[in-house]
């Protein structure tokens, strides 16, 4: 199976004067191409070749694993920035609220954990096993997946990410990147979880009066959520 280089879905001029149109040519049309077609030379006649991407993230090491979550991470990163205005979903804001007191504490602490990461990596923000907001700060490709955490919304702070527009000024960019953020892309990832979690659901199957009752309370439960 041959990996494809995601389209970017917004013309290159779209992010102006945030990001340039030449930062976007060589991020996705250089970086992110490069991943796609080491990846696919990578895994060549191995093991990795028809399996999906985040199944070779899980199962894969060296060579193979980082050039699959740089794919995987720059789809996120591309897919989760837009030129347009966009809000948190309410449940999106909600659990923000509940997980971090405020949207604008949850910037503060996103944005500080970006600019604080050494080196080159990924800040994320995912949903971790006990269903909380969690922001996670990872080196070189890493990503939410390899915790088993859902990822719902990625920066890169690879300097490629912003050098041609901000040289080494990190936190300039950050504070800019903030405005790009497609928070339809981040709610509907959460949408996406909630939808799964809830085709998970076991019934109770037989049709006791205490059965009905736990099956109405779950019913309750999750049209609440
Ligand atoms: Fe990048």
């Amino acid at each position: 199976m041959e990996h494809k280089l995601m389209e970017l879905p917004f013309d290159k001029h779209a992010l102006e004067p945030i990001l340039s149109a030449e930062t976007l040519e060589y991020h996705h049309g250089k970086h992110h191409q490069g991943y796609v077609n080491n990846l696919n030379a990578l895994i060549k006649g191995t093991e990795f070749e028809e399996m999906h991407l985040e199944n070779i993230i899980l199962e894969s090491e060296g060579g193979i694993f980082n050039n699959a979550a740089q794919v995987f991470n720059h789809d996120f990163y591309f897919n989760g920035i837009s030129g347009e205005e966009t809000k948190p979903s309410r449940h999106l804001l909600e659990l923000i609220n509940r997980d971090f007191g405020s949207l604008e504490a949850f910037k503060k602490t996103f944005l500080d954990t970006a600019a604080k990461l050494f080196g080159s990596g990924w800040v994320w923000l995912s949903l971790n096993d006990g269903e909380v907001l969690e922001i996670e700060a990872h080196s070189n490709a890493g990503n939410p997946l390899l915790r088993g955490h859902t990822p719902l919304m990625t920066c890169d702070v690879w300097e490629h990410a912003y050098y041609i527009d901000y040289r080494n000024a990190r936190a300039a960019y950050l504070e800019k990147w903030w405005e790009l953020i497609n928070w339809d892309f981040v709610s509907q990832n959460l949408l996406k979880f909630d939808e799964k979690r809830t085709e998970h659901i076991t019934p109770c199957n037989d049709n006791s009066e205490l059965c009905e009752y736990i099956d109405a309370l779950d019913k309750a439960d999750h049209s609440n959520t």
